[in-house]
């Protein structure tokens, strides 16, 4: 079975003295992440002897020589820019690279000679590298105002130093109800009384998928401004109006208090003369009547 996928094409070839029948093996694509490794798996067609096997990129990146009778494997890396970078894993001696760079993207091909046959295979790869996406960004661009409040805005999601193949998805949210709408852009349309609708938007590549989170169409409506910062200035405006009304508060319950304390004091120590001046009339002989 395996073997039928393996017999795409044949190609007979004369390569010198030596007739060779070249077995295609076909293509296979890899996807790689950037700065991590991958392998691109090499599959062995016959239980036969393998001479070499010759790794290639867009020059000769390395010959391998099986292990053959108690000595060990030769591994011979020509291109230097993949020196100390890659292993050859056995027992097919698949090519392991680390640390993907942008410019290890590209096709390889896996050339295995087998030794008695005079059959060569070839195995073409095609490696792409993607780098995991970061947060999207999302901006509200207002179209043109509609009348009582109604606003019309396209939000658009943005992903940086994306690369390629970078799919955006708007997921709308209503009611507990998701609708997924393709595309980085998204217009949207929103009245005064209209029910809250809340916008995710969602960036794929091939090795990743990252969600934003969730903004409301309503409150940049309702505040051409962002909806976040918004929030807390007004919040704080508030805290802040709080504070100053407490403070006031404070200094008149204290102005008060300090005046009827005054108040108090002034009038015991009026009574206080008072009662004085009463003592002393009391005690002093009235006017002799007799
Ligand atoms: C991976 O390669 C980059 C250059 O492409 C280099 O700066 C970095 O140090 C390498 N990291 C490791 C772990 O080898
Ligand atoms: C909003 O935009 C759509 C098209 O994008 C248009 O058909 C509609 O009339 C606009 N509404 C208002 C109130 O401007
Ligand atoms: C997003 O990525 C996660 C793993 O990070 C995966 O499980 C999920 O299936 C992916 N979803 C889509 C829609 O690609």
């Amino acid at each position: 079975m395996r073997a039928l996928l393996w017999l795409l094409l044949l190609v007979l070839s004369q390569e010198g003295e030596r007739r060779v029948l070249w077995r295609w093996c076909g293509s296979e694509e890899v996807v790689g992440i950037l700065h991590e490794s991958i392998s691109l798996p090499l599959e062995m067609p016959f239980d036969e002897e393998v001479e070499n096997i010759i790794w290639s990129s867009h020059q000769r990146l390395a010959t391998v020589v099986p292990e053959k009778e108690g000595h060990p494997a030769t591994i011979m890396v020509t291109d230097p820019r993949y020196d100390g970078r890659v292993s050859f894993l056995e027992p097919t001696y698949s090519l392991h690279i680390q640390n993907l760079s942008w410019e290890d993207s590209g096709s390889y091909q896996a050339q295995v000679n087998l030794r008695t046959s005079q059959v060569s295979t070839m195995q073409q790869y095609n490696l792409r590298v993607y780098q995991r996406l970061s947060q999207p960004h999302m901006t509200v661009k207002f179209e043109i105002p509609g009348e009582e409040g109604a606003c019309n805005i396209s939000l658009i999601c943005s992903v940086e130093n994306a690369g390629l193949d970078v799919t955006y998805t708007w997921i709308s949210w209503e009611d507990g109800a998701d609708t997924a709408h393709e595309g980085a852009i998204l217009r949207a349309f929103w009245r005064p009384g209209d029910k809250a609708v809340s916008y995710t938007c969602r960036a794929s590549n091939p090795v990743s998928n990252i969600t934003s989170r969730p903004i409301q169409a309503g409150s940049f409506c309702a505040d051409p401004g962002y909806p976040l910062e918004k929030a807390s200035t007004s919040f704080c405006l508030l805290a802040k109006g709080l504070l100053i009304l407490l403070l006031f508060g404070t200094l008149a319950v204290g102005f008060w208090f300090i005046r009827v304390q005054t108040r108090g004091k002034v009038l015991r120590m009026k009574k206080l003369k008072r009662d004085r001046m009463r003592l002393r009339r009391k005690g002093r002989p009235g006017p002799s009547l007799s």
